[in-house]
């Protein structure tokens, strides 16, 4: 071995695969054996490929939970036959399999390699072959090294708080529920999603490593040549994009694993949270306390007091007697509520969610066939083994008890899964989850334990009330979870670093598929101030799911808490949200159909400058607004890093010319809020909670800068699914500024959905001087002028429209 290989950490007992003949040979697909091993490459995609390494005889069987979409279609595919080596190649892209030894290396569309494997290490397995217990079960761990493209640099990884860049990084790929004020060197938390994106040149490729047991990646860390990605059992299945985009990655990964469905449309709104509320009358006093002061809000939690005894899927007769009532009564003043549901259910023999789960043989059990049990927050508790679809069937049907009752939207929590003892513990590896006839090992099903839940959970709702769109909230889940439920990030601290942290987590999840999340503004554990709650709130508000939560016995943190001046600076940071959902609702449609972030950093859309690697602490929210929060006490400064382009203070107008690092004046109610020259920012009437009144009008927000900018606005009815059938409405509305003036062109709406609005505003921003003429359609109109804004009001009846202003 080379000197090289010594300084990357080779594990004992480590066998590279070795000489490799073809078995077999498809279209698109070619099956090959080395020494014990199975390796199977396939083209799925003409931008995805497939490369799966099944050790010491195991057999050829893909992981499946992970994934969404079965039926492929490579497209053409050539395969060359050179002397020892095997090309496939799509057009988009190739892999490269040579065969003395077996290593496999892929080439982009104009014929650079990326992702190669280790001449030296390649793939293999570890360690002398496992005799009995856990290990047997797992089979050997698994490796995978690949050459580093010098300046290749990496992203992704999941929900990581750390920061943007995991170039030189280790990462762990294990859920937990972590110690209470975790800080950013803890990269495994509740989560786990080992996909990974690189960038060179601002040309991107992705790979997703599909492995649920405990897996790890070290990106150039040892060894800045090389990156490595292990597991320590299954198969070494690992799926390649060849983008040549971030935009193209994220799209066939989401593709592969699923989309974030279309959400409710109240569910974009502000939701309430805490686990303060203990009583019905708890509930309905902060209730009231919102409508009295104006304050927006959508949705309303019911944390784990609401249940008997902590027995999910039940009521408490004392604390919650009348849970019809009270859900009405909150539905008249416009708030939806949401209950929270644990896995852990309590072993009672008078409980028939235990007995007829207990009876069905649906909960996990121990290696010698006992009922596993543990703590949680009911005494002692039984697990639903959720890899079985008639676990999942069963679960989902429960719901009912809340459903029938009123409630609106699920909150599944504590589904790493979290034990309390040892604290924050989990379910023992070798506990069995008998799947059905399928039967795994926890060490195998563990990450994958929240995913299942909340497909349990999702598919429970769609079946008990088929004509509305799921609300689905996990803690847990492993990659694709998106398909079924947004992620909250769990258990953060009242921490000026805990709301730092909140921005690379939010992006990072969001370069990994997990698009609509967000973290508890305000912070779950600890005492918030009225600056850091109103901090919070400034940042929150641009988070694809904005929800206010804390601890049982934590300062009260709903937006009055600390009176004025937060709860002003709050009040209207919460009615700037409501004002935003049109544009916000045309993002998640986006991110619904190409898996799009919807709070992104600024490298996704900047990929060629480098700059934005490090811009950790500022994002993007879509394409066209740039939001750098305060993080800190006392601050009232910062430093705002502004990409290629014309960006306009969202506050006082001023103009700045990208790219430029900028000092800007922030004080609390103004955070650093930009908007890029010339795109359309639609915008509604600030209500207090979704359907208050008709959404009218329709406001679009414009800063002409001298180019030109677009905007494909989406809207559909908000719930259901008639959008399926064509009743959505899609607009496409542009601007062209130049020295002559401006004309926005608002198109002809696409599909059946007609909104319920009389006025479209067209507010053009920035203007020096009042225009000499504005024309509607070609005729003269009687639009304002005031303090450098044009408004032009026009009838929304009338589609096609064009404003032209001259200057
Ligand atoms: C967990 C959740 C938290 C919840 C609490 C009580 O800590 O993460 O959000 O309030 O349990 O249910």
């Amino acid at each position: 071995m080379t000197q090289d290989v010594a300084a990357v950490q080779i594990p004992d007992g480590y066998e590279a695969v070795g000489s490799a003949h073809v078995v077999e040979q498809g279209p698109a697909s070619v099956r090959l054996r080395a020494g014990t091993a199975t390796v199977e490459v396939t083209v799925l995609a003409p931008d995805l490929f497939r490369v799966g390494m099944f050790p010491d005889s195991r057999p050829v069987v893909y992981p499946d939970a992970a994934i969404a979409r079965h039926d492929w279609s490579a497209g053409e595919v050539t395969v060359a036959d050179e002397s020892g080596s095997l090309r496939l190649e799509t057009g988009a892209a190739a892999v490269v399999i040579d065969l003395e030894p077996l290593r496999i290396g892929f080439r982009d569309a104009v014929g650079r390699p990326f992702l190669e494997d280790d001449p030296d290490l390649g793939m293999g397995a570890a360690g002398p072959p496992p005799l009995g217990g856990v290990p047997a079960a797992l089979g050997r761990p698994v490796y995978m090294y690949k050459r580093r493209v010098p300046g290749e640099r990496y992203f992704g990884c999941g929900e990581r708080t750390g920061g943007l860049e995991k170039t030189s990084s280790h990462q762990v790929f294990w859920n937990v529920d972590p110690p209470v004020g975790h800080n950013a060197a803890m990269n495994a938390l509740y989560t786990s999603i080992p996909f990974l994106l690189a960038l060179r040149e601002g040309r991107a490729w992705g790979l997703f490593f599909d492995n649920p047991c405990r897996s790890e990646f070290d990106l150039a860390r040892r060894d800045s040549s090389r990156l490595c990605f292990s597991a320590i059992g299954g198969d070494l299945v690992y799926y390649v994009f060849s983008g040549p985009s971030l935009r193209d990655v994220l799209d066939r990964y989401t593709d592969l694993t699923g989309r974030t469905p279309m959400p409710p449309l109240w569910a974009l709104g502000y939701h309430q949270s805490s686990w303060n509320y203990e009583t019905a009358e708890d509930v309905e006093a902060v209730a009231r306390a919102f409508r009295e002061r104006d304050i927006p809000c959508d949705a309303i939690y019911l944390d784990i007091d609401y249940m008997d005894g902590f027995r999910v899927f039940t009521w408490s007769p004392e604390r919650f007697p009348d849970p019809d009532g009270l859900i009405a009564r909150l539905g008249e003043q416009g708030f939806r509520v949401v209950t929270i549901v644990d896995p852990g259910v309590r072993v009672d023999e008078s409980y028939s969610v235990y007995t007829s789960g207990r009876d069905a043989g649906y909960f996990c059990r121990t290696p010698t066939g006992e009922e596993y049990r543990n703590v949680v927050w009911p005494g002692v508790c039984a697990f639903p083994d959720f890899s079985d679809p008639n676990v999942r069937a069963w679960w989902g049907d429960q719901h009912a008890a809340l459903l029938d009752r009123g409630v609106a939207g699920i909150w599944c929590d504590m589904n790493e899964p979290t034990v309390f003892i040892p604290s924050r513990g989990t379910l023992p590896d070798d506990t069995v989850h008998p799947g059905g006839g399928h039967a795994r090992l926890h060490a195998q099903v563990h990450n994958l334990y929240g995913n299942y839940m909340a497909q349990a959970t999702r598919e429970g709702l769609e079946r008990l009330r088929p004509d509305r769109r799921p609300f689905v909230i996990s803690r847990a889940g492993y990659a694709g979870l998106q398909r079924f439920a947004l992620q909250w990030t769990g258990d953060n601290s009242a921490w000026w670093e805990h709301l730092w942290m909140s921005m690379p987590q939010l992006q990072n999840m969001g370069l990994s598929g997990m698009a609509w999340a967000g973290v508890d503004i305000g912070g779950f554990s600890g005492d918030a101030t009225g600056e850091l709650l109103a901090r919070w709130v400034e940042f929150g508000i641009f988070q694809p799911y904005c929800r206010n939560h804390s601890e049982k016995g934590t300062t009260r943190q709903e937006p009055w808490a600390f009176g004025e001046p937060y709860e002003s600076i709050i009040r209207n940071m919460l009615k700037l949200r409501q004002r935003l959902l049109p544009y916000l609702y045309t993002l998640f449609e986006e991110c619904h159909r190409t898996g799009a972030p919807i709070l992104r950093p600024l490298l996704f859309e900047y990929p060629e400058d480098d700059a934005t690697y490090s811009a950790d602490d500022e994002f993007l929210v879509g394409d066209r607004l740039l939001v750098a929060p305060i993080t800190r006490h006392g601050q009232s400064y910062r430093h705002v890093y502004l990409p290629a382009g014309t960006w306009f203070h969202l506050w006082r107008g001023e103009r700045y010319e990208g790219p430029a690092d900028v000092l800007i004046h922030a004080p609390l109610g103004e955070p650093a809020v930009f908007v890029r020259g010339d795109a359309p920012v639609p915008l509604w009437p600030a209500m207090n909670y979704v359907g208050e009144r008709p959404a009218d009008p329709l406001t679009l927000l414009i800063y002409p800068a001298g180019g030109r900018g677009a905007l494909e606005l989406y809207e559909d009815a908000g719930d259901g699914y008639a959008y399926l059938q064509g009743e959505y409405a899609r607009t496409r509305v542009t601007c062209r500024s130049d020295d002559a003036g401006i004309i926005v062109e608002i198109g002809a709406r696409e599909g059946s959905f007609v909104p319920e609005r009389t006025r479209v505003v067209v507010e053009l921003r920035g203007l020096e001087k009042a225009p000499s003429q504005v024309l509607v359609d070609g005729q003269p109109d009687e639009a304002t002028f005031d303090d450098g804004t044009v408004t032009v009001s026009l009838d929304a009846s009338a589609e096609a429209r064009t404003v032209e202003v001259r200057r």
